[in-house]
């Protein structure tokens, strides 16, 4: 499965996310004791601000600890509205009714005197959001308030905020929010038969219906689950979000060779008729009307028409086939239109590729405008669409601390790097945001959410940076500066180095509905070397030599070596080695 394309090209200044508006206020005071030492009073200021959009709101809030040092905290405020706050990121939210109390999380417990931290979360309201005024950080007023009458000895039991089971015919802004999300057994045996793969065996991942077999999963077929059954299992596990990868289209994969389908370039018949219909038939089953359904979207494909299939280097005759008998393009907006109609409870997430592909001017706007087109020819045209996921089954880090897009070095932008090659973005959650803002100005709607897929891409360990690079030379401060220690952002096929990443999450950050594991972590992306079709290659899946640590590359990797473990076997099939490899690389850590 390709990942890349990179495209050098001169670029506008960075789109900035839409503004907020913020409410500044001052911290409480310090005062001087005998020993002439400076011990500040308990105390501390928050700002709070909050964009809303329609029914939805994201608020961002900034806390510094102005008395002295703490190990954790706990913020509370009171609306004044009706606004419910989702689950945050910095955070843990709990609401009862009004009233919002925000634990620390792991990392941000400890605030010395002046220290600062940002939580946030996405929000549902109606009629006005009127921000919230006056604050309390362990029991202690804000911003220079009096202090509340002292809270009762025994806290009230706060129920966690789980959304109700939405009614048939209610389709969610986000459906990842409150959701019990679906485990997959199959592969959660695996993991958790892997030492300390316990860690993460009860993480949900996405099924990947990558053949037509896979539907029905008939004996002999290499598949254990159908798709019935993975939903049957979801309803048993008390699940309300299964999350399936669509992932069959004709030429499919048509600039990689380690997941090509099993539909030629122009069997876009038998991918309606033999795929699609079936998949939608068996979602839309009313058994299953409480389980919100999210299909993610053809992986790889539309991204492909944008950056491989013209004459520029690195593009493939099977992308331009694709590209010129429009079978993507037609299977897609198929395939939005029947998943959507199977049902309310149904979502479509679109493949966006990642920041190491579409983030240049020169595939950015043209990206957006190319998915809009598509959604476009659904019936219900963007209206099918929900959102769209980033980094599927892919590596770039989700943000990229010591170089951001406006770091220089000796007054040169980092942009200039080889890392970067002028790329407009460092990292996935800022291209993830501003690409949605780029699709809304392309025709979808202003309610879409995205998706990171964070299953591999958290570079941990001890190799990880865990502060700026000194170095005055450009590159050298990049590449020792940059969590994501790929030798090159092209490379997407079981990257030596790679740790698991943020743990699914819904809402973790503006715009985004949740971090998720599509790529389930273990599975190959593809084999070392040719593997005959046979036992170990059922599928008779092709050898693509970005997977073979030995290869020195081709234009879309900048010809550098694939930095690809050894040994792999064809792609999905378990890989301990490299499951062993991202657990001990995990970050944040297990
Ligand atoms: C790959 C494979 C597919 C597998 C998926 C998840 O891209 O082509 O067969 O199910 O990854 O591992």
């Amino acid at each position: 499965m390709n990942k890349l394309r990179e495209r050098v090209g001169r670029l506008r200044p960075q789109r900035l996310l839409a503004g907020a508006a913020a409410v500044a206020v001052v911290g409480a005071g310090v005062s001087l004791i005998s020993s002439g030492a400076a011990v500040a009073a308990p105390g501390c200021s928050v700002a709070y601000s909050a964009n809303s959009w329609g029914s939805g709101f994201t608020a961002s809030i900034d806390i510094t600890n102005a008395g002295d040092p703490i190990t954790s905290w706990t913020l509370e405020f009171d609306y004044a509205g009706n606004q419910a706050g989702g689950s945050a990121w910095g955070g843990t939210l709990t609401q009862t009714g009004k009233h919002v109390k925000i634990v620390n999380a792991a990392y941000n417990g400890s605030l010395a005197t002046g220290a600062k931290t940002n939580v946030g979360f996405n929000g549902t309201y109606s009629g006005t959001n009127a921000n919230p005024t006056s604050f309390t950080l362990n029991g202690v007023a804000c911003n220079g308030g009096t202090n509340p009458s002292p809270t009762p000895t025994v806290e009230p039991t706060v129920e966690p905020t789980v959304e109700p089971t939405p009614q048939p015919g209610t389709h969610l802004d986000n459906p990842y929010a409150g959701a019990k999300w679906y485990v997959n057994p199959d592969w959660s045996a695996k993991a958790a038969a892997e030492p300390g793969g316990s860690a993460i065996s009860n993480q949900p991942t996405a099924v990947w219906l990558d053949t037509i077999a896979a539907i029905n999963a008939p004996a002999g077929s290499g598949y254990t689950t159908s798709l019935r059954g993975h939903l049957d299992n979801a309803l048993a596990q008390n699940a309300t979000l299964a999350q399936f990868v669509i992932y069959n289209l004709p030429g499919r994969d048509c600039a990689a060779l380690a997941s090509n389908g099993e539909l030629g370039p122009t069997e876009i018949n038998r991918y309606k008729t033999d795929y699609i219909d079936p998949i939608a038939a068996i979602q839309a089953d009313p058994k299953y009307a409480s389980i919100r359904i999210v299909n993610i979207v053809e992986i790889d494909s539309l991204p492909n028409l944008v950056t491989n299939a013209g004459s520029a280097a690195g593009s493939t005759e099977a992308c331009r086939t694709m590209l010129a008998n429009g079978n993507y393009s037609t299977g897609i907006a198929y395939a939005l239109s029947k998943l959507r109609a199977a049902g309310s409870n149904t979502y479509n997430y679109i493949d966006a590729a990642h920041h190491g592909w579409l983030g240049w001017d020169s595939n950015f706007a043209p990206a957006a405008t190319l998915f809009a087109e598509t959604a476009k020819k659904a019936t219900g045209g963007v209206n099918t669409v929900d959102g769209f996921i980033t980094n599927t089954a892919n590596y770039s880090a989700l943000s990229e601390p010591f170089v951001k897009i406006g770091t220089t070095v000796n007054g040169t932008t980092v942009r200039q790097s080889k890392w970067l090659d002028w790329n407009q973005y460092t990292d996935e959650l800022t291209f993830a945001q501003a690409f949605r803002n780029q699709l809304v100005s392309a025709g979808f709607n202003s309610n879409i959410g995205m998706l990171i897929d964070t299953s591999r891409n958290g570079w941990g360990g001890s190799a990880r940076p865990t502060a700026a690079s000194t170095s005055n030379d450009l590159n050298t401060f990049v590449d020792a500066s940059r969590i994501d220690r790929r030798i090159h952002a092209g490379n997407w096929c079981n990257q030596s180095g790679a740790g698991i990443g943020e743990r699914p999450k819904a809402a973790p950050a503006s715009g985004i509905d949740a971090y998720t594991w599509i790529k389930p972590p273990g599975e190959s992306d593809g084999s070392s070397s040719l593997i005959p079709t046979g036992p170990n290659n059922p599928g008779g899946k092709g050898f693509d030599r970005m997977c073979d640590p030995t290869y020195t590359g081709n234009d879309r990797n900048g010809n550098s070596l694939s930095g690809a473990l050894p040994n792999a076997p064809v792609s999905g099939a378990w890989f301990s080695a490299q499951f062993r490899q991202l657990l001990a690389n995990a970050h944040p850590a297990l």
